[in-house]
C-alpha cells in the first residue's frame, strides 16, 4: 500500500536531465509565467490589476488569503457545494456587491460543476475569473478542461501537487498582456543554489516516500529533512531520520530556530525547475490514476453529483466526506496514510467577513467541509 500523494509522473533520471535538458526546451510560451510558488504568482497578478476586493471559497487554502492580504485586496468569502467542493452559481447570486475578482478552485482534481455558467456570470458581470488550478490538471466538464476558460490561472508545483519541483508555481493569461509580461521580466530570478536544494528534496521525496521505506518519522518531521538536505546527502539523510533518538533531538533544535522554507519574496522560478515541471508535464496520462480502482475496492460513495456522464475527474487526492470516521479506519487497518490535509479552518474563521459585500456569514458546507473532508492519496 503506498502512502501519501507523491509525484506522479517523476523518473530517476529527471534530476539529472534538469540541469542538462537533453531536448532544448522551447522557450517559454509566452502566455504562461513561472513564479517562485503559487502564492507568489497569485500576489503578483493582483497587484499587476490593482482590484480591491477578491472573491474566494472559504473552505480554501491559507496561503490564498495570504496572497491576496498580500496584495492589500479584501476577500469576500463565499460558501462550496458538497459535491465538488467549490462555489455555486447560486452563491454569486446572492451576494450583495460583486467582486472585482472572483478566485475559482477546482478542489483536487474535481471540476467546478457550475464551470460554464460562472465562466459566463463572470463575463457578464465583468469580473476578473482567476481559476485556481494548483490541485486539478487535465480534468474535465461538458468537453471543458480546467483552466481553460478563466481570463487567468494559477498553478502550484509543491510537494503534494500533480507536477513538482519542491516549491514554485506558474500564472496562465488567457490574452497576452504585454503590460504584465513586461513586468514580470523586471522580476529577479531564484537563485541556483536554492533550485538545486530543491530539486534535491523532490528527489529525496521521490526516492524515499516508497512503500518500503516510508516511516511516520518521515512525514511528521518534514522540516528536518527538508533543512538537512542543504546540507548532507539524500542517503545520510535518511540514516539520521531513520534513527528516532536523533531525529527527535534534531527536530527539537530547528524548531527552536524555526527554520522556515518558504520564500516571501516573489521571484521568477529557476530555469532548472522550470525543466523539472516540463519532463513530469510531458508524461501527464490520464489513465495513469488509481483512484477509481480505490472506490471500488473500499466499497467509496461518490457524490451523486459527481456520477454525471460529462465529467472526466483526474483526481489529484481522492477526497470524500466522512462524517462518521468509518472510511478512515478502514483505511487506516489497511496502512493508507489518508487523512484531513485540504483544509481544516475556512478562511472566514480566520479573517473576518466583509459585510458591506456579503449577503450572508453562514458558511455551512465550508465548515463541514473543513470537519470531515478525507484526502486519499492516489497514484
Ligand atoms: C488550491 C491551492 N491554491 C494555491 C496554493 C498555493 O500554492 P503554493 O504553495 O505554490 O504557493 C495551494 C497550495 O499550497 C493550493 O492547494
Amino acid at each position: 500500500m503506498k502512502y501519501r500523494a507523491k509525484p506522479k509522473f517523476v523518473l530517476n533520471t529527471d534530476f539529472l536531465e534538469a540541469f542538462n535538458p537533453v531536448q532544448k526546451n522551447k522557450k517559454a510560451t509566452n502566455n504562461e509565467l513561472f513564479f517562485n510558488s503559487g502564492r507568489n504568482g497569485l500576489t503578483f497578478l493582483l497587484k499587476f490589476l490593482k482590484v480591491k476586493s477578491v472573491g474566494l471559497q472559504s473552505f480554501n487554502c491559507i496561503a490564498v488569503l495570504d496572497a491576496i492580504k498580500k496584495a492589500d485586496c479584501n476577500p469576500i468569502y463565499f460558501d462550496v457545494k458538497l459535491s465538488d467542493f467549490s462555489i455555486s452559481i447560486e452563491e454569486l447570486y446572492k451576494n450583495k456587491k460583486d467582486p472585482d475578482v472572483l478566485i475559482l478552485t477546482h478542489y483536487q482534481g474535481i471540476p467546478n460543476l457550475d464551470y460554464l455558467e460562472i465562466v459566463e456570470y463572470c463575463k457578464s458581470k465583468k469580473i476578473i475569473l482567476i481559476e485556481d488550478i494548483a490541485q486539478s490538471h487535465g480534468s474535465n466538464i461538458n468537453g471543458l478542461i480546467v483552466g481553460s476558460q478563466g481570463d487567468y490561472s494559477i498553478c502550484s508545483f509543491a510537494l503534494d501537487k500533480p507536477f513538482t519541483c519542491f516549491e514554485g508555481g506558474s500564472l496562465r493569461m488567457k490574452q497576452k498582456n504585454d503590460a504584465l509580461l513586461e513586468q514580470y521580466s523586471k522580476l529577479s530570478s531564484e537563485n541556483n543554489k536554492k533550485a538545486k536544494i530543491d530539486i534535491k528534496k523532490v528527489k529525496f521525496y521521490h526516492f524515499f516516500y516508497t512503500e518500503k521505506n516510508y516511516s511516520k518519522n518521515l512525514e511528521n518531521k518534514k522540516e528536518l529533512w527538508e533543512f538537512l538536505l542543504h546540507y548532507f546527502t539524500i542517503h545520510s539523510v535518511f540514516r539520521i531520520m531513520k534513527s528516532k533518538l536523533l531525529s527527535a533531538i534534531l527536530y527539537r533544535l530547528i524548531k527552536v530556530f524555526k527554520y522556515k522554507s518558504a520564500s516571501e519574496e516573489i521571484l521568477r522560478l529557476s530555469k532548472f525547475k522550470i525543466n523539472l515541471v516540463r519532463l513530469q508535464r510531458g508524461r501527464f496520462d490520464f489513465n495513469k490514476n488509481n483512484a477509481f480502482k480505490i472506490i471500488q475496492d473500499f466499497n467509496i460513495t461518490l457524490h451523486k453529483d459527481l456520477l454525471r456522464k460529462d465529467l472526466n475527474i483526474y483526481w489529484n487526492r481522492l477526497s470524500v466526506l466522512d462524517k462518521s470516521g468509518e472510511l478512515s479506519k478502514k483505511f487506516r487497518q489497511n496502512k493508507v496514510d489518508c487523512g484531513n490535509y485540504n483544509w481544516p479552518q475556512p478562511l472566514h474563521t480566520i479573517n473576518n467577513v466583509n459585510k458591506q459585500f456579503q449577503q450572508t456569514n453562514k458558511f455551512v458546507n465550508s465548515e463541514l467541509a473543513s470537519n470531515y473532508i478525507l484526502n486519499i492519496p492516489c497514484w
